[in-house]
């Protein structure tokens, strides 16, 4: 091999090492998924119902809460929330339903559900990142 071929093939080989890590990083910190929900806002710009829906079940509302379109939450301690959007919209005169949503879960007590106790855990809320709670609110309007 004559020598000044050497410095190229070396360098090839560096750019093709650098490549595959790089890719992966890039992808790793772009993800809304998986560790890094602490991710700043403008990495998470929309709130995202399906992550919000593995936020239900990770943060135990499935234990005190049904809801038919996921299969895990079958807890009868609270309300069932199908057509929770509805139901959330209607709760509190001049509350929207996003904001009676926000208040549900930031302080359980505000509200009791008529036929039900004040069981609910009460810093739920404190257990969440902002995106999270975000991606949470958006799965809870989307159940109608
Ligand atoms: C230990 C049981 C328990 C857990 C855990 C729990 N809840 Fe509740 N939840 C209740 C009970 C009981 C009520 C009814 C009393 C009330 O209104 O606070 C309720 C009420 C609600 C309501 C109002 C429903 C309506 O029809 O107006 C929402 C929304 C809600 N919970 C969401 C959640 C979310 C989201 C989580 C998880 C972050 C969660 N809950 C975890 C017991 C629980």
């Amino acid at each position: 091999m004559p020598l000044f071929v050497f410095p190229l093939v070396l360098g090839l080989s560096l750019l093709l090492t650098a490549c595959p890590s790089e890719q992966s990083q890039t992808r790793e910190s772009a993800s809304p998924y998986g560790k890094n929900t602490a991710t700043p806002y403008p990495l998470n710009p929309s709130p995202d119902p399906v992550s919000g829906s593995q936020i239900f079940i990770t943060k135990g509302c499935i234990a005190c809460h049904a809801v038919s379109q996921i299969s895990e939450a079958k807890g009868v301690i609270g309300p069932k929330l199908d057509q929770l959007a509805l139901t959330a919209s209607q709760r509190v005169k001049g509350q929207s339903a996003e904001a009676y949503l926000r208040d549900a879960i930031e302080k359980p007590a505000a509200y009791l559900v008529p036929g039900y106790q004040n069981l609910m855990t009460p810093n739920l809320r404190s257990t969440m990142t902002e995106p999270e709670f975000e991606d949470l609110i958006a799965f809870l309007l989307s159940l109608k």
